[in-house]
Formats: C-alpha cells, structure tokens, sequence
C-alpha cells in the first residue's frame, strides 16, 4: 500500500456532532422527529440527500425546491457557526501524530470528504498542510457510497486505488471504498461494519498496517 485516503468528519474531527446540532435545529424547527439513529444514516452523505433522509418523517405540505435548498441553506448557516468555534485544539494529539508518522514511512496522505465545508474545517484547526491532495464535495457529482470521491483522491495523488487505504467512519464510506477496489478500515460507528477490510477503536491503531 501506498497511500492513506482519510475522511474528515467523524475521522479527523468530530463535526459529526454538529452536523447532528445543525440538522436538529431545522428539523425540531419543521416539527420533524430527528434522532442520533437517523443522523447515523447521514454520515458520507451529501448534504441535499442528507434532507431528504430527514423529510421522509416530514408529514406537512409538498415542499419545493426553493424551500428544500433554503432549508439546506439555513442548516449549512448553524453548522459554519458551529464550526466557526473550532481550534487546532480539536484535532486529537494522536491524530496529528499518526498522521505525521504516516508521512515519515513514506506514505501519501489525502483527504476524501463528501463535505463542500472540508477546507475551510482543515484551516480552522490548521490542517491544511498535513494532506498531499484533498478531494471533497467541491470536485464530486455522486456522494458516497459511489465510489468517486475516493478515486478523485488517488487520482489527485497519483496512486492506484489499490495502492490505497480508506479511513472511514461512515457505512456509506466503506461502501464508497470497496466500489473503488480500495482496502476499507473502519473506525467509530464504521469499526461495527463487517464489509471493511479492517476494524480500528483508535485512531494510532493505523500504525499497526503499515
Ligand atoms: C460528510 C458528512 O462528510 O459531509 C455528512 O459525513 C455531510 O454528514 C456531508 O452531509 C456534506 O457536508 P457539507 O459540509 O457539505 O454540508
Ligand atoms: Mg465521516
């Protein structure tokens, strides 16, 4: 293996939680019934799809287009706010330090993340330079479990998909990873998911592959 292909949230950083806060706020604001199981169908996927995971409870009149994409609109304003808070403080020491030592075994490193905000979550916690590609919603059309944010990610470093590893946090994301002919590690809500390759409780557990 060649490469690391790293999710962000719920990987890297644990935006998953504001996702969830962000979500929450619009859906107890619609009246829509919203909990932490239904939010586990959201991790990988995209933000308009992630909606429409939370309207099938939604029991009110059609809504629009207009109306979903302000909807997506004033859920994507809580969650900046959200993020708006963060610091390099919250990305674990482990996390930086495998990664780092990833890097000192002569491992590429890329970020591949169905999220339009991960950019402006790496600078927030100054991550931005740990990573030699990134591929994030900004260069994708299909959200995981298609398989093309991880193949965008090699494709930017170079690498064979099956040269790479994919750190995922979402069933989605594995699913997203073994389309692309990658090898799968689980972590988080993931590291419960029998399709992945690998199962991982914490983040240094990497160094054990490699
Ligand atoms: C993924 C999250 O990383 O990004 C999903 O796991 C989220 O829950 C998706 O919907 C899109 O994020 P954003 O920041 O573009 O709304
Ligand atoms: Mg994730």
């Amino acid at each position: 293996m060649k490469a690391f292909i790293f999710d962000l949230d719920g990987v890297i950083v644990f935006t998953d939680k504001f996702h969830y806060q962000a979500w929450k706020k619009m859906a107890d604001e619609m009246g829509i019934y919203f909990d932490e199981t239904i939010n586990n169908r959201l991790r990988g996927v995209s933000r308009a799809e992630s909606l429409e995971i939370i309207l099938e409870r939604y029991e009110g009149p059609a809504l629009s287009q207009e109306k979903k994409a302000e909807l997506m609109e004033s859920k994507n304003h809580t969650y900046r706010e959200l993020l708006a808070s963060m610091t390099p403080a919250d990305v674990a020491d482990e996390v930086r330090e495998t990664l780092a030592e990833l890097h000192k075994r002569g491992y590429k490193l890329a970020l591949g993340s169905s999220s339009k905000n991960a950019k402006f979550i790496l600078e927030k916690v100054d991550l931005l330079d740990a990573f030699d590609a990134i591929s994030d919603g900004t260069n994708i059309t299909k959200s995981k479990p298609d398989p093309e944010v991880f193949l965008k990610a090699a494709e930017f470093l170079g690498e064979k998909p099956e040269d790479c590893f994919v750190v995922e946090d979402a069933y989605a994301g594995i699913d997203a990873a073994k389309n692309a002919g990658m090898q799968a590690v689980g972590i988080g809500d993931a590291a419960g998911y029998e399709k992945a390759d690998k199962r991982i409780q914490s983040f240094r557990d990497l160094l054990n592959y490699v």
